[in-house]
């Protein structure tokens, strides 16, 4: 459903993103992995308009080329994403937070009655239903975590886009999300491409691990052939981050 080819994004003389390419096919849960500075969230902010990439990427979504689109532009097509660093509106409750999710998502004629059935459910999905009316600026860092991934939830997702989702969390909170992931895709058959540092966390829900270093495709494969890969080891040597 996602196809990137040839996808380069340059900071003045630093190539931050080096002629990267892979594919991301229909109810698959892809881990993306690397060093800091990898690469991995300009990646991101280049397949989500966030940054505008080098002429010759390709970036193709549902057959539809969206290199040159606008963030809010390919949200509507399905695509949505989550940041390393929350955003979440703070003097919102939670239940607001989420109806943006369900207002500015796939459909663009939803009635105002649909965007709420749609918030109450991502709510319950997520397991936040009790926090609703809740401030959003008050609630502990795992929540507002929650939050994010239930306001991308109710957008009505086709491919989700994770960066770092998992980081700050504890052990128990990061098995719960985790959970949560794997059941969107389960249940909801969304895809989705996950940046994690943690590898606990990604290795043990993702299909697919893609690995980046230096702005490149260092490998890719399952967990356990990542796991295995000297390449990768070696990247990873004085970066126990
Ligand atoms: N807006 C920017 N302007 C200039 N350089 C940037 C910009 N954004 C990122 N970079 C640089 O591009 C490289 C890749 O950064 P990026 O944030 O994509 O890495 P990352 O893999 O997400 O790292 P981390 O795991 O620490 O989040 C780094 O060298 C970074 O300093
Ligand atoms: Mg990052």
């Amino acid at each position: 459903m996602l196809s990137v080819a040839d996808l380069r994004k340059e900071f003045g003389g630093l190539v931050a993103v080096d002629d990267v390419n892979f594919e991301i096919g229909r109810g698959e849960i892809v881990g993306l992995i690397g060093p800091n500075g990898a690469g991995k969230t300009t990646l991101f902010n280049s397949i989500t308009g966030v940054l505008q990439p080098e002429n010759g990427s390709q970036v193709t979504f549902d057959g539809t080329d969206i290199v040159a689109l606008e963030t809010h532009d390919i949200a509507r097509r399905g695509l949505v994403r989550t940041f390393q660093i929350v955003r979440v509106f703070d003097e919102m409750t939670v239940f607001e937070n989420v109806m943006t999710g369900a207002l500015f998502g796939t459909d663009e004629s939803i009635s105002q009655e649909e965007a709420e059935e749609r918030a109450h459910d991502a709510l319950a999905f997520i397991g936040l239903a009790e926090k609703a009316e809740l401030t959003t600026g008050n609630l502990p860092i795992a929540q507002k975590k929650q939050l994010e991934l239930a306001r991308a939830l109710a957008s009505r997702p086709n491919l989700l886009l994770l960066d770092e989702i998992a980081s700050g969390l504890t052990p128990g909170e990061i098995a719960d999300l985790t959970d949560t992931i794997r059941r969107l895709r389960d249940e909801r058959g969304i895809s989705v491409f996950w940046i994690e540092h943690i590898m606990d966390a990604i290795m043990g829900v993702a299909d697919r691990i893609i690995v980046l270093n230096s702005g490149r495709k260092l490998a890719e494969g399952t967990p356990a052939e990542i796991r295995d890969d000297q390449a990768v080891v070696e990247a990873y040597l004085g970066d126990e981050a």
